[in-house]
């Protein structure tokens, strides 16, 4: 419990689903925490919450895709905390849809943009402060980041980006005392797939997989909290997706196979 205590804490994404799980598993280890999305009410609630835990709590309400307010929301957290010792890179958003059937490509500038971007914009502004605390990088990232996925194609990509930048972006910071972890889930009960929209661009407003099956954004939350408290560098949260990674050397085409029969829900 001691590990995480007056410990400034910043999780993007922190509204809903892996974020918001993330920040009430931190908050009994009274960490400081900064919490940030666009929902302005359902952060304050999160950060209410949290607080009711243990936590102090600053709630800034930012949109990711913006440059500037994440040079915003960085400068508030250290106006705030005086300092900065995780960045947890986790807002993000999906599609639904084959690529073949896309009448509006707006959906790919748009996830690559707040699923990319969002998390480098964040970074680059947090860096500095990072390796005054030789602080932590947290990458919510995607199994989808390490293989391929149908329906998902733009999603795929950006959570490729992702990994690419931060897994350079750890050689880079070799020797400075910043960890970097990536954190790769497979499908995690959230609003994400709900959220998601179709091939012409309308939000599906229900999830197309029966969310009961997938692991709890709680148990997700928890692996976090054990992975950045020993800083480890990948973090993959179902059989599957271990087995994949190196199944794609040894079988591609059944990994493919299987990328399918999970997006329908079969496998
Ligand atoms: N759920 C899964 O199956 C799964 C699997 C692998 C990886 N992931 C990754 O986990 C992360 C969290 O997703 P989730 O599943 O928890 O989804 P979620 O419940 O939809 O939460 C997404 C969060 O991102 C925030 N967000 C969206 N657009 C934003 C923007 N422009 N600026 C700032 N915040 C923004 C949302 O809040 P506002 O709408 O208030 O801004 C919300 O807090 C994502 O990076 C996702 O790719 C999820």
């Amino acid at each position: 419990m001691a590990q995480f205590s007056d410990q400034v804490i910043l999780i993007t994404g922190a509204s809903s689903g892996i974020g918001r799980a993330l920040a009430l598993e931190l908050a009994p280890r009274r960490p400081k925490l900064v919490l940030a999305a666009r929902d302005a009410q359902r952060l304050e609630d999160a950060a209410a919450t949290c607080l009711r835990l243990g936590a102090e709590t600053l709630a800034v309400p930012t949109d990711v895709t913006v440059e500037e307010q994440c040079g915003e929301l960085i400068a508030r957290a250290i106006k705030r905390f005086g300092r900065l010792d995780a960045l947890v890179n986790n807002a993000g958003r999906a599609m639904w849809a084959r690529f073949d059937e896309l009448t509006d490509l707006a959906v790919m500038e748009e996830i690559m943009r707040l699923n990319y971007l969002g998390s480098v914009y964040c970074t680059h502004f947090a860096l500095t402060h990072l390796k005054q605390s030789c602080g932590l990088i947290v990458a919510v990232a995607s199994v989808s980041g390490l293989l391929g996925a149908p329906l998902l194609s733009g999603y795929v990509a950006s959570k490729h980006a992702v990994i690419g930048f931060y897994e350079s972006l750890r050689i880079e910071l070799a020797g400075s005392g910043v960890g970097v972890t990536i954190v790769a889930p497979d499908f995690v009960q959230s609003e994400i797939l709900s959220r998601a929209v179709d091939a012409k661009g309308q939000r599906l407003n229900k999830s197309p997989l029966d969310q009961k099956k997938l692991m709890t954004a709680e148990a997700c939350a928890r692996r976090i909290v054990k992975a950045m408290g020993r800083r480890e560098r990948l973090v993959l949260t179902s059989a599957r997706s271990k087995w994949a990674r190196w199944g794609k050397l040894l079988a591609p085409k059944l990994v493919d196979w299987i990328a399918a029969a999970a997006v329908q829900g079969d496998y």
